[in-house]
């Protein structure tokens, strides 16, 4: 199916219908001149429209009527596409101004509409959507205020999205100043009981999923930290209560923006929910000059019918299609091994290349450097905002380095941390005025760093001519673009000021250099947001590796973010936070649900071990397609155990994980936990093959070897170095509506007996699946 098929925009009388493939938004001018919100749900025709309105045939006590003579027309019961201060609308409102009059009442009034091609630009350095689009401007005015608003919607059909974004504009003659502009404001009134979810968490622990019942009152998600923030990710969603993964009404909202937002969700006492979303008005002022103007970042709205699934494959397509810069729009990603986990700032040119040979003939494509290869850098308190190389860890300099992992059949990446400087730096004794302060106070520290202030063109020059200096002279064709702190002590207008720095920046180094991957970092996603991707075709998740962590931080993501988006990798175990041993089978499996990386060590992997990563990254090359751009199913089997599906985007093929946390002594009979086939195809289904290592049976290896022998003595050691068991493989053909009802899958091992059909269990194991399509039913 065509799915732009009569999507678009409509325009009729006042009423405007924003249709996606499987949306409308639906809403309308009054006889007043406000944008009345009518409707945002599944298809329906404009005609609808008069039904689907809210009726106004009776006034409310103690409320303000707008104008008098008309006791039913009040604000504060209207839903609207936009609101003001001061004429009867007692919600939170999207905007605080303060006009040419003097005052703060704002009542913007429809003046004229246009419909722009594409996604119309603007004119700010703001990231925005891009690619097949329609725009619809409204254009509103508030002239006591002397000041105009532009309302913009873009209705992206090819992933069932639309985006709406704000623009203030002064047309007086003197400064207005306004302390909040959001980037929409949208009243759902649903008829269900709403429950509004949100990713939130914390340094190494990001984008958990919280979910709370509205009713009533105003939910805030918001970050404070000048940044998108590892607390509170931008998205947020809300359902009614009765939706589910894959049933029910979802509406979900996201933020291409990286700095401090606001997003609220605000229950009024008739049901109706205000939701609006655009930067954090905390210690926010901005003045305009009579004639300027400006932007608020584009917001991301999604309706789906089909629960939390739809709208999540929605959000993936959106950001594969039309946020992450053209070049890497559905193009793969490399598997890559970085030596941060492996070695910290403690290595040497042996040490890298000893790992990036090991990491080649494994299979690895692309070997990085990350922090620690400049200026006096042995650890995390001195060196940033240098860019001198260290000669005594890299004699052959970059160039060097990079020729010979070139040499070795991989590409070569280089970590940066171009936002920050240490005071004890050579930049820093030059330049101490350059560093963000907080006048007449002492410095604040995070990571032993302040940050470099982006506002000032001088600083952002002095980054972009030497982050591209090394970029012109050193075969790079990666870049990991980190940042490690929160922003301290100034207002919020500066903290946009320095986001907007930073998008002009990004667009300086990389726009020229389309073809560099650049993968975004803020100590793992304390800026996994839309406005990076724009700039960054993926983001590391988390400095939290562990595998049980990242189910949860990858599945909270993958609610609004793309798996093409996420860095993901496999690192040492017991693992360096957690203390958690996980079997490197599940490391790798939940890995996959990401962009592949290795990050331990590689020199220390036995030969058993190393044959498995071989294997594994054999596997995620032949799917990777699957992996980084097919369709995200989860499911949720019971026990704590994860289940998701990506399916490739021809249906051909696709890759089911099946996830256990702690598994029980006497197991539960299993399904295999697969969604998203099609139930009238044949598939046939296997088993990746994995291998269990040795020591994992402790002394109950002794009864599978004919001879006895110490589990944990030498001879054994030894041997567990060079061979692993094979865990069972299990294979079927089954039709899609069989393996969407749940095939039943073997065994569990219980300790009653052991042959080889009988899964291996232990805590945290897991399995990947290969599902491929090989006929019809019918
Ligand atoms: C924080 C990042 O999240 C890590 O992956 C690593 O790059 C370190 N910074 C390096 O200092």
């Amino acid at each position: 199916m065509n799915m732009s098929q009569g999507s678009g925009i409509s325009c009729n009388k006042g009423l405007f219908h924003l249709k996606t493939p499987k949306s409308s938004y639906l809403f309308r001018i009054t006889e007043q001149g406000h944008p009345e919100h009518i409707y945002y749900g599944p298809r329906v025709r404009s005609e609808d429209a008069e039904a689907l309105a809210l009726k106004r045939n009776c006034q409310y006590g103690t409320s303000v009527p707008y104008a008098p003579g008309d006791g039913e027309y009040c604000l504060d019961v209207l839903p609207l596409e936009w609101s003001g201060e001061g004429r009867g609308d007692y919600r939170p409102s999207p905007i605080e101004l303060r006009g040419a009059d003097g005052g703060f009442t704002t009542d913007f009034r429809y003046v004229s509409h246009r419909r722009l091609p594409g996604a119309a630009r603007m004119d700010c350095p703001l990231p925005q959507a891009r690619g097949a689009a329609q725009t619809l401007e409204i254009l509103l005015r508030d002239a006591q205020a002397g000041a105009e608003l532009r309302l913009f919607y873009s209705v992206f059909p090819q992933a069932d999205v639309i985006t709406r974004r704000a623009e203030l504009k002064n047309v007086s003659k003197g400064e207005i100043e306004f302390s909040r502009l959001m980037s929409f404001s949208l009243d759902i009134c649903a008829d269900a009981p709403l429950v509004m979810a949100t990713l939130e968490g914390g340094w190494i622990a990001e984008a958990h999923m919280k979910e709370r019942r509205l009713t009533g009152g105003t939910v805030v998600n918001e970050s404070r930290t000048g940044f998108s923030s590892n607390r509170v990710n931008p998205a947020f969603l809300l359902r009614e209560e009765s939706a589910d993964e894959e049933h029910g009404r979802v509406w979900g909202f996201n933020l291409v923006y990286s700095g401090g937002h606001h997003g609220s969700a605000s229950q009024d006492a008739h049901g109706c929910t205000r939701v609006m979303s655009g930067i954090n008005p905390a210690r926010f002022r901005w003045q305009l000059a009579p004639g300027e103007s400006f932007c608020s970042p584009e917001a991301v709205l999604c309706f789906s019918n089909e629960g939390l699934g739809g709208m999540s494959r929605a959000m993936h397509r959106f950001v594969n299609r039309h946020i992450v810069p053209e070049y890497w729009a559905g193009r793969p990603r490399p598997v890559l091994a970085n030596a941060w986990e492996a070695f910290m700032f403690d290595y040497d040119e042996d040490k890298l290349l000893g790992m990036a040979k090991k990491a080649s003939r494994l299979g690895a494509e692309l070997f990085v450097l990350d922090d620690g290869w400049f200026g006096v850098r042995d650890d995390d308190r001195a060196g940033l905002g240098d860019y001198a190389v260290n000669r005594k860890k890299l004699p052959g300099g970059l160039e060097g380095l990079s020729r010979r992992v070139r040499a070795m059949g991989m590409d070569f990446g280089l970590w940066f941390e171009p936002e920050a400087v240490n005071p004890e730096s050579e930049l820093f004794r030059a330049h101490p005025d350059w560093a963000v302060g907080d006048a007449g106070r002492e410095p604040v520290y995070g990571r032993n760093e302040l940050l470099l202030d982006l506002t000032r063109p001088e600083v952002r020059d002095h980054i972009a001519e030497n982050v591209a200096k090394i970029l012109d002279t050193v075969d790079i064709s990666y870049v990991k673009w980190d940042m490690n702190r929160h922003m301290a002590g100034r207002d919020g207008a500066f903290m946009h000021r320095y986001i907007l720095g930073l998008y002009e920046l990004l667009e300086r180094i990389f726009g020229p250099r389309p073809e560099i991957l650049v993968e975004s970092c803020a100590s793992g996603g304390n800026r996994f947001d839309l406005g990076m991707l724009c700039h960054t075709p993926q983001i590391w998740a988390s400095d939290d590796t562990d595998p049980i962590e990242r189910l949860d931080i990858q599945k909270g993501l993958s609610y609004f973010y793309p798996l093409s988006a996420m860095g993901a990798h496999v690192s040492a175990a017991p693992h360096s936070q957690t203390l958690r041993d996980t079997p490197l089978e599940t490391r790798y499996n939940v890995a996959c649900f990401g962009c592949l990386g290795y990050e331990l060590d590689l020199r220390g992997l036995t030969a058993a071990q190393a044959r498995q990563v071989k294997e594994q990254i054999r596997f995620y090359k032949a799917h990777r397609e699957t992996f980084q751009f097919g369709e995200l199913w989860r499911a949720s089997p019971p026990d704590g155990r994860e289940g998701f599906t990506v399916v490739s985007e021809n249906g051909r093929e696709a890759v089911c994980g099946h996830f256990h946390r702690l598994v029980s002594a006497a197991p539960p009979m299993e399904s295999l936990p697969a969604a998203g086939l099609e139930p009238e195809a044949v598939y046939e289904v296997s088993t990746r093959p994995q291998r269990m290592e040795l020591g994992g049976f402790g002394r109950l290896i002794g009864h599978a070897l004919p001879v006895k022998l110490p589990a944990d003595g030498a001879v054994m050691r030894t041997v567990g170095k060079m061979y692993s068991l094979p865990d069972s493989r299990e294979e079927y053909r089954a039709s899609g509506a069989a393996l969407l009802a749940g095939i039943r899958l073997k065994n569990l091992f219980n300790g009653a007996g052991y042959n080889r059909d009988v899964r291996l269990p232990g805590d945290f194991c897991s399995n990947l699946y290969l599902i491929t399509r090989v006929g019809k039913t019918k």
